[in-house]
């Protein structure tokens, strides 16, 4: 049994992954969100976990089952994303960032309920981006983000992968509605560090992240040697 654990491809390597949505708060009981259902992050832990990896999921509300032999770590709000995120950063190897973590939060959160007469607008105030500084303390980790966008999906993911010192970046096209957030399928525009541009056609996200985690995996231990 020992030697069959110890054939797989990354035994006794760390990776955090995230996943979902995450929430800021208008008052106790309104917020803004997106669209993510979590299922990319889900099935790329799932992924990592089969390839041997001691795996850690931070994941925003979603309304699936995490998968059993990882260690799941639910938040709501980004800042709660980036105090866990963070606190874990030191002891993994990779970081996976699926999640579609919000932009903006309210400026201010009410603490109680705010009657639907008082309000009228909302002031927002950027969110922090989780991603770009764990890029600034990198170290020799492996670093992967994903890039949401409904248009220049090329330029904007290489733009992405530079300002955010990433190894790779996972670009989805989330204009359509037959790939990307909410949907069962996926397609990747996947570019690299090293110049190379990799296309993941349309198929289940479950065989995507198999497909990415193999990827990953890979160049994580080549860049080791
Ligand atoms: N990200 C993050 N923290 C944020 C926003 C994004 O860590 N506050 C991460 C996402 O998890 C993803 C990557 O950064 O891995 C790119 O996210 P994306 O939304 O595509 O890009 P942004 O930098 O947020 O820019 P924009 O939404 O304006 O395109
Ligand atoms: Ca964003």
């Amino acid at each position: 049994v020992e030697k069959i654990l110890s054939d797989k491809l990354l035994t006794g390597v760390k990776v955090l992954v995230t996943a979902g949505p995450t929430r800021e708060y208008i008052d106790p009981v309104r917020f803004i969100t997106n669209k993510s259902s979590g299922k990319m992050g889900f099935a790329l832990a799932q992924a990592f976990r089969d390839l041997g990896a001691e795996v850690y999921l931070v994941s925003g509300p979603v309304s699936i089952k995490p998968p059993f032999g990882i260690t799941y770590i639910p938040v709501e709000t980004t800042e709660e994303m980036a105090n866990k995120v963070e606190g874990l950063f030191e002891q993994v190897h990779i970081v996976v960032m699926a999640a579609a973590v919000a932009d903006f939060r309210p400026k201010v959160t009410y603490q109680q309920k705010l009657p639907k007469e008082n309000s009228t607008s909302i002031d927002f105030v950027k969110t922090k981006d989780i991603l770009k500084s764990l890029g600034q303390r990198k170290g020799r980790k492996f670093l992967v983000g994903f890039a949401a966008q409904t248009h220049d999906l090329e330029n904007y993911a290489r733009q992405k992968l530079i300002e955010k010192n990433l190894d790779l970046i996972a670009a989805n096209d989330v204009s359509r509605s037959d790939v990307g957030f909410d949907s069962e399928e996926n397609e990747l525009l996947v570019f690299t560090r090293d110049g190379r541009k990799i296309f993941f056609s349309r198929e289940s996200k479950k065989i995507v992240a198999q497909k990415l985690a193999q990827l990953i995996g890979e160049m994580y231990l080549n860049k080791q040697n």
